[in-house]
């Protein structure tokens, strides 16, 4: 395995931005290194394999309290901190994962447009509008939804915008609330991961906005914008393992190509794990369904007498309000398992209940790689736009408390660069 490259103090720029190749090697080192620390599902792996090589560490987690758990769950920079004396390598790590905040223009937008869009969504568009460079001409949004952002951009902008969208009531709600208020917005109703004609003439040039365009949509998106020569392009990546083929991750840029690390679309799903949105009571109830996830998976391995986890499929809401006995009846009719009837339902729920215990402190080491993983799918992202001919910026658009999906990538096409790539559009 290479040893992790480390960042030249060279690498940055004036802005504070450290060059992009740089950046990739070392989360790419460092994540293939140490990869057995975060590539197993702490949920489908009974203890760590870890745990012999590293003790005191297993020991360190297991000693937290669950209000210790509660907070490092929630604030990353606390575990951070009790895992540092384990990991001497930590600071570089997170090092490369940490971004340059953009800089944000001072724009007004209109209310009427905030009242059409929920207040986290809302926060999240104006903080995308406003970290975007004035734009101009043509611009097209990608999977736009109901086109808060292009109602934000034209308010701000003088532009004309596309919106790009599947949903047929989407696109007839947004186009209404457009008209309304007389905005130079069209909608196209369009299946983005379908081979999408981008060299019509009426596509070509302008700029390209995807603010959480899912998977292959925002990689669809990349890869139009350099057939079609777009002028430049703004993306916040999510969802990077959605709507992809295969069970492989496929690497856009040549960077990404010669990497060390190889990922599964599972061990991609790592990087968009992080939610702040939930509710208390959302909270409560998917505890409550780890717990007897994990009290079934203890049953069902002494039931097949293997020592293997066996997925089960999503729970009918309704069912939380039952109990655990009644989870298993179900669970093991999905499976096709016959339970015997003397099973002794308190000791697996209990089983399950510290199954999660664990599970919860597992997944505080593991999540340590959670954003340098993003940032390595985002890196190679940026790469290919650079190989493509893009001058690209790598930057957060708002804090994490608004979306944890908040970074940004600009690309403007270099003038002379042409495109040779010969790529198609899905
Ligand atoms: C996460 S939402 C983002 C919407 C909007 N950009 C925003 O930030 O409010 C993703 C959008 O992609 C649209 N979408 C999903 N699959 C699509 C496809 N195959 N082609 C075009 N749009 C699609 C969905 O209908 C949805 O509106």
């Amino acid at each position: 395995m290479p040893a992790a490259v480390p960042l030249h103090p060279d690498a940055l720029s004036e802005r504070g931005d450290l060059d992009l190749l740089q950046r990739f090697q070392s989360l790419d080192a460092l994540l293939a290194e140490h990869d057995y620390f975060w590539k197993p599902r702490p949920f489908e792996t009974v203890h760590p394999s870890w745990r012999h090589a590293h003790p005191e560490l297993y020991n360190a987690v297991s000693r937290l309290s669950d209000a210790e758990v509660d907070i490092c769950s929630t604030e990353p920079a606390r575990f951070q901190d009790i895992a540092q004396p384990f990991f001497p390598w930590l600071q570089e790590l997170l090092r490369a994962s940490e971004l340059v905040a953009a800089s944000s223009r001072p724009l007004t937008f209109s209310s009427f447009d905030a009242v059409h869009a929920p207040g986290r969504k809302w926060r999240q568009v104006t903080a995308f509008a406003a970290a975007l460079p004035p734009l101009s001409g043509r611009v097209h949004d990608w999977c736009s939804g109901k086109g808060h952002l292009a109602r934000a951009i034209t308010g701000a902008n003088d532009v004309t915008m596309y919106c790009f969208e599947l949903d047929a009531q989407l696109c007839e709600s947004g186009q209404a609330l457009a008209d309304k208020q007389k905005l130079p917005i069209r909608y196209v109703r369009q299946d983005l991961l379908q081979p999408f004609d981008s060299y019509k003439e009426e596509y070509r040039g302008g700029w390209r906005l995807g603010l959480h365009a899912c998977g292959q949509l925002h990689v669809n998106l990349l890869r139009a914008c350099v057939e079609g020569a777009a002028d430049g392009l703004a993306i916040a990546p999510c969802c990077y393992h959605k709507l992809c083929l295969g069970a492989h991750y496929q690497p856009l840029s040549a960077a990404a190509r010669q990497a060390s690390l190889t990922l599964s679309l599972k061990d991609v799903s790592l990087s968009v794990q992080e939610t702040v949105t939930a509710s208390a009571k959302e909270r409560a109830q998917r505890e409550k369904e780890s717990q007897w996830r994990l009290g079934f998976d203890a049953l069902q391995r002494q039931l097949r007498n293997k020592d293997e986890y066996l997925p089960t499929p999503s729970l009918p809401k309704a069912m939380l309000n039952g109990d655990f006995t009644a989870f298993c009846a179900w669970a093991a009719q999905e499976k096709q398992l016959i339970l015997p009837e003397d099973i002794d339902y308190v000791q697996f729920a209990a089983a399950g209940r510290s199954r999660y215990r664990e599970v919860r402190r597992i997944e505080l080491v593991r999540h340590l790689f959670r954003r340098p993983l993003e940032i390595w799918l985002a890196l190679d992202r940026a790469l290919f736009l650079q190989e493509q001919g893009y001058e690209v910026t790598m930057r957060e658009f708002c804090s994490r408390e608004i979306t944890p999906r908040n970074i940004l990538l600009v690309g403007r096409r270099q003038k002379d660069s042409t495109n040779e790539s010969g790529l198609s559009a899905c």
